[in-house]
């Protein structure tokens, strides 16, 4: 008997003829799975900037430091999960241990704040 007939994507994988076909399957989920990842983070745009009335370099910089420092623990969270006041209270929290400082947390909280849930608007 042959033990590799009991696994075919091992089969697929190691002795594939086509390597062609191997590779294009392979780029595809790797791209697919690059994609589910980090697509879900909004990429701050002109809008976003003009309406916190801040410099879009600024978003831009905390996009990065959100996913540089906030990553390792668990999940990022998205930006639409909390509204303003939460978000306040979780970046303070969160600064200790994700080991940064003042203006880099302030960066942080600006970007998700950019686009953060609206359940403040009762006024
Ligand atoms: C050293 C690990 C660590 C790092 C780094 C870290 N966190 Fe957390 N985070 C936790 C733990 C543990 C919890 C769950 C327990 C808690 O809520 O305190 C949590 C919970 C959360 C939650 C869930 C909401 C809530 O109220 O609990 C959010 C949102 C969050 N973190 C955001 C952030 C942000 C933003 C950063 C970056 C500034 C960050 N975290 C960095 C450990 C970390």
């Amino acid at each position: 008997m042959n033990l590799k007939n009991y696994n075919a994507v091992y089969y697929f994988l190691m002795y594939s003829k086509n390597k062609l076909y191997s590779f294009i399957v392979f780029t595809c989920l790797v791209g697919i799975l690059a994609y589910r990842c980090s697509g879900a983070l909004y990429v701050p745009t002109a809008l976003d900037a003009e309406r916190e009335n801040i410099i879009l370099d600024s978003l831009i910089l905390g996009r990065e430091l959100y996913i540089r420092n906030c990553g390792s623990c668990h999940t990022l969270y998205l930006p639409d999960r909390y509204s303003k006041t939460e978000w306040k209270a979780i970046v303070k929290r969160m600064q200790k241990p994700a080991k940064i400082n003042d203006v880099q947390a302030n960066a942080i909280y600006l970007y998700l704040t950019a686009r953060a849930k609206k359940i403040e608007s009762k006024n």
